[in-house]
């Protein structure tokens, strides 16, 4: 039996592909179709894979080249890596609070100038319930805005530092320079625009900072909203890959964290320029 594409998992987006052991390479046929569902629905869905890292790894790139984990201890660049709630003892901790976690509105790597096209987590071990992810599609966010705000803000453009949060700085030992992007960003498969903000945003190019970090919050505002939003509910074995480039997304503490485990293997495919 082929590939088969299920239907349209919520109004923002998501689609459900099953048919395909993602562990074997991936033929140019399956691929095409892959590729497709993905520009069509922004959220992939493959449920029940069973992948090791490194066939994680190699699936991944089919799509771009893999951009390293920049977290501290990644010693391996050649596997998928490991993002978790656990501490270096393996025991599960809240870090839900934390500013530069994943639990606020984000995009992959947004700090970096040229920042992933796609990110795909595979679900190793999950809460009980809950451990949910959120998408917040940004194509929808844009046309949603009245004509008036997407004339003000077409040219803005949006300076993004690791750690900065809407104009406080998350204090660092980091270096990453800071790299400005479009606010509107046009999608280079589809040609439609989206916002391109969330977490690690730090002002608008060329407005005082106060200033520009409340516009930027009231967007954000206005793109998360429910409308806008697709949760996904992982089971064990998902793999998940979801474009970077119309969406914002977060992981959502709605679990005791302190208590149950949540392993996700992870991967990132660099993108290009936005523009
Ligand atoms: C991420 O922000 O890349 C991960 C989200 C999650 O763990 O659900």
């Amino acid at each position: 039996m082929g590939l088969v594409i299920g239907p349209r998992l919520s109004a923002p987006g998501g689609v459900a592909i099953t048919g395909i052991d993602l562990a074997e390479p991936l033929p140019p046929e399956p691929k095409r179709q892959i590729l497709e569902a993905f520009r069509d629905h922004h959220v992939v869905v493959f449920p029940g894979q069973a992948l090791t890292r490194e066939q994680q790894y190699d699936f991944a790139r089919n799509f771009g080249e893999i951009q390293p984990s920049s977290q501290p201890g990644s010693k391996r660049h050649d596997v998928a890596h490991v993002i978790s709630n656990l501490d270096k003892d393996g025991n599960p901790v809240d870090r839900s609070s934390s500013p530069v976690g994943n639990y606020r509105w984000h995009t992959d790597k947004s700090w970096h100038a040229v920042p992933p096209l796609l990110t795909m987590l595979h679900a190793v071990e999950l809460p009980p319930t809950g451990g949910d992810t959120e998408f917040a599609n940004t194509v929808m966010g844009y046309a949603a805005l009245p004509e008036e705000t997407q004339r003000r803000i077409a040219g803005w453009r949006v300076v993004f530092r690791w750690g900065a949060s809407g104009g406080t700085a998350v204090m660092t030992t980091r270096q990453d320079p800071p790299v400005d992007h479009p606010l509107v960003r046009t999608h280079p498969d589809t040609g439609r625009k989206a916002l391109y903000l969330g977490n690690h945003v730090s002002h608008i190019r060329g407005m005082p900072e106060a200033e520009g970090a409340a516009l930027l919050a009231e967007l954000l505002e206005h793109a998360t909203q429910r409308r806008f939003v697709y949760a996904h509910r992982w089971r064990r074995g998902d793999l998940v890959m979801w474009d970077n480039r119309c969406l914002l997304h977060r992981a959502v503490a709605n679990y005791d964290m302190g208590k149950y485990r949540r392993v996700m293997h992870r991967s990132v495919v660099r993108g290009t320029v936005p523009f």
